[in-house]
């Protein structure tokens, strides 16, 4: 017997990619592992309230208000990502849904909200699966949220738990998939527990390439098959780095990532310059910075011109001076967001 109405809700955040997730195989299948921290501050609500329909919709019925107001432009997301979750989610044309959605992040901030997003939907269609099955394994939930975040935007799978979430098969991850995202397990020594994300905004504007299209150029690529090697090792060297606390080594890792992600997209036909002249500069900065003051504070990126800014809690103080002394200058209208790693998505 079905419920017949009902309302359910997340609150998810964003992650950032330390071993990044760049390419994929059909059905939103990685072509190389990835690993992240979840981040605390930039997050996506949802609240899905669902209506019984007479009889199953042909198609599906939904209506989705960003902020208050009605937003049309995401419906195509939102049905292709029905589509893909359709032979997993029994109940998607037994019900009328309004999806009531925000960020806690300004809306055109060039942050993704992508991985939040569809995490917290994906939480939220899940919860209604455990309203009619009651008895439902937190772990099989975990999973199976994942799962369908995954079919939304495969970072989105490393959106639900925290701090430190690992997605893609990898053969010192004994309990990784290619299908969900797994909480890592692993030892991670306590300066990795808090770490902050200072996110320099440099650039607000439109992605200049969707992920999607980002995503396509990796197939074909001439590098592609080293750099998934790369990707597999990194993830490796990182495990030791996480448990012995070697901040040396963590900072080399993550760079080298982030500038190897846009080196992909320079290398591409066609190819990309994803850098502003304020994302070098900063780059710059902050090696400069880390020479002269003996901290560890480095940066990443993603498919974008912001820059995520990574550093221990023990270092917050001179690494703050730094950032808006320094900093700051380079962010468009001065903005940028301290955030820092987190533990996952709270049911509200
Ligand atoms: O989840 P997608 O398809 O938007 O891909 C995002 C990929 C990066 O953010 C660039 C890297 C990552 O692993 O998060």
């Amino acid at each position: 017997q079905l419920i017949k109405e009902g309302k359910v809700g997340y609150k998810s955040p964003s992650n950032i990619a330390l071993v990044k997730y760049w390419g994929k195989k059909e059905g939103q299948i990685p072509a190389n592992p990835s690993i992240s921290f979840t981040l605390s501050a930039c997050s996506t609500t949802t609240i899905l309230s669902f209506n019984k329909l007479p009889k199953p919709t042909k198609y599906y019925s939904f209506e989705l208000l960003f902020e208050g107001k009605p937003k049309l432009d995401f419906n195509p997301k939102i049905i292709t990502f029905f589509d893909r979750i359709l032979p997993y989610f029994p109940f998607l044309k037994e019900y009328h849904y309004v999806i009531e959605t925000g960020n806690s992040f300004p809306h055109s901030s060039g942050i993704a909200s992508s991985a939040s997003g569809m995490a917290a939907l994906a939480l939220c269609l899940l919860e209604i699966e455990r309203l009619h099955l009651p008895n439902l394994e937190e772990k099989y939930f975990m999973k199976k949220a994942s799962f369908l975040a995954r079919l939304g935007s495969g970072s989105a799978c490393r959106s639900l738990e925290g701090p430190i979430v690992e997605w893609g098969l990898h053969k010192d991850i004994p309990e990784s998939s290619n299908l969900y995202g797994v909480k890592y397990s692993s030892e991670v020594h306590p300066i990795f527990k808090n770490f902050h994300d200072t996110i320099l905004l440099v650039d607000k504007g439109e992605k200049q390439v969707s992920s999607t299209a980002g995503h396509d150029l990796v197939n074909g690529h001439p590098f592609a098959e080293r750099r998934f090697e790369q990707a597999h090792k990194n993830l490796t060297r990182l495990k030791s780095v996480l448990k012995e606390g070697d901040l040396s080594g963590f900072v080399k890792i993550v760079e080298s990532e982030a500038l190897t992600l846009h080196a992909i997209m320079m290398t591409g036909d066609p190819y990309f310059i994803l850098m502003k002249p304020n994302t070098l500069e900063i780059i710059n900065k902050i090696w400069l910075f880390r020479e002269k003051s003996g901290t560890h504070v480095c940066f990443t990126l993603d498919a974008g011109a912001n820059v995520h800014v990574l550093y221990p809690e023990n270092e917050k103080e001179m690494v703050n001076q730094f950032i808006v002394n320094e900093l700051v200058v380079y962010c468009q209208n001065q903005q940028y967001i301290c955030d820092r790693i987190g533990l996952g998505a709270k049911k509200l």
